[in-house]
């Protein structure tokens, strides 16, 4: 206990009890805020820039210590759903990368959605968001949800009215934003913010593969990177320091299309049945998987690539050529390419302190 609330208890005044404990929760009352934000650089090794290059930034955006601050705190916050049930991270789990353990999200009247809520990992490096590419930037992809009807079913004045009428968010703003007055587009961009501090670079194959120790592999674990490199051919798409080239792509799971995917963007049919290219970082935890979550398992994704895949599938990707035909994996073979997937588990990404509910 300490000298304040000693000294409160003593007085026996309960009033100055609950002052003593409000000046805790929430900003001093007479503080004045100041606007001097404070750049951040989100950390990371020096061969992702060889890699995949320096993470971008947008120029109206500089990531600073007090907008993921604040981003952090929306990401986690109830107040953004109709009925402050729902937050991000209620589809966008840590202890699952950020990704959702059930095959379709359930919006806040209870009805699923109809795709797989994606994994937030290494975002910086991405440019198209959702499966299907839809969305240019975080910050607009963090438009979404909030109104979407199958997610947080809300509006954008209600959620600022409430953030408005909050004890700390006005002044988090400030510090943030330079303005009290909040809309949609600061929330958004700290949201951002927030997201691109989430990067994943220390998984047991990074040490192996990037930074050269042999040591952390397995006998197993090293025959399944030498198929992922070689005779599965996966680094075709599942590439770089990502482990996706971010690109848009047909891998043949359907020979038609119930949902067709960036061809609903681009109003192309040669783009009909192409997703998003997801990253396999840290996906051990990311199940189900696919865009409509139909395989529950790993094995289950490597019996697909090894002899299911749709070759009559429109628009089938040129880099599954090597793959298309069948991969004929041995049963051993199918158990070294998993374990060698889940290499790729990063634990100290999801146990970092920094990426929980503040
Ligand atoms: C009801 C569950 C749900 C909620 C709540 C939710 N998401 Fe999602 N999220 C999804 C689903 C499902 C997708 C994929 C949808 C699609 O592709 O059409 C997705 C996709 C994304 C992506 C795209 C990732 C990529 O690789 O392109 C990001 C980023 C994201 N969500 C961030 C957020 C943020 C930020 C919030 C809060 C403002 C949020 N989500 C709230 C379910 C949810
Ligand atoms: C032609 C490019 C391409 C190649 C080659 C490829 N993939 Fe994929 N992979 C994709 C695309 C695209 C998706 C998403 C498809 C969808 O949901 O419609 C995907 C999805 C996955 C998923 C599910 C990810 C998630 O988050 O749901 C896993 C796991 C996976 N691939 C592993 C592999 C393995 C293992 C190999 C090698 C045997 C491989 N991939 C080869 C393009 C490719």
């Amino acid at each position: 206990m300490n000298i304040r609330n000693i000294s409160c208890i003593t007085l026996g005044c309960f009033v100055l009890l609950l002052a003593c404990n409000k000046k805790e929760d929430g900003p001093l009352k007479n503080e004045t805020p100041v606007f001097n934000p404070i750049p951040l650089s989100v950390s990371y090794p020096s061969w992702v820039k060889i890699y995949s290059g320096q993470m971008p930034e947008p120029t109206d955006n500089a990531t600073t210590v007090e907008g993921v601050a604040l981003g952090r705190k929306l990401f986690y916050d109830k107040k953004l759903s109709n009925d402050l049930s729902m937050s991000c991270a209620s589809c966008h789990k840590i202890d699952n990368a950020f990704s959702d353990p059930r095959a379709f999200s359930v919006g806040t009247n209870g009805a699923p959605g109809d795709r797989n809520a994606m994994a937030i990992i290494n975002m910086g490096w991405s440019t198209k968001f959702f499966w299907d590419g839809r969305r240019p930037s975080l910050e607009l992809q963090a438009h979404d949800p909030v109104t979407n009807p199958i997610e947080m079913r809300n509006d954008w004045p209600s959620v600022v009215s409430r953030l408005q009428s909050d004890p700390v968010y006005p002044g988090m703003f400030f510090k943030a934003f330079g303005k009290t007055t909040i809309d949609s587009n600061m929330v958004t961009k700290a949201i951002a913010q927030f997201e691109r501090t989430l990067v994943s670079f220390n998984s047991r194959f990074d040490k192996f593969y990037f930074e050269g120790d042999t040591s952390v592999f397995s006998d197993q674990e090293k025959r399944g990177k030498d198929l992922f490199f070689g005779k599965a051919d996966c680094n075709h798409c599942h590439s770089d320091a990502m482990l996706t080239d971010h690109a848009f792509r047909n891998n043949g799971l359907d020979a038609s299309f119930t949902d067709i995917g960036l061809g609903k963007v681009t109003g192309q049919s040669t783009d009909n049945g192409k997703f998003k290219v997801p990253t396999l970082r840290n996906i051990a935890l990311t199940f189900p998987y696919m865009h409509d979550s139909r395989f529950t398992t790993l094995e289950q994704v490597v019996d697909f690539y090894d002899h299911q895949v749709k070759t009559g599938s429109p628009n089938l990707d040129v880099n599954m050529d090597q793959i298309k035909n069948g991969l004929n994996l041995t049963a051993q073979e199918k158990l070294d390419l998993v374990a060698f997937l889940k290499t790729f588990t990063d634990s100290s990404f999801i146990t970092n302190a920094a990426f929980m509910q503040p």
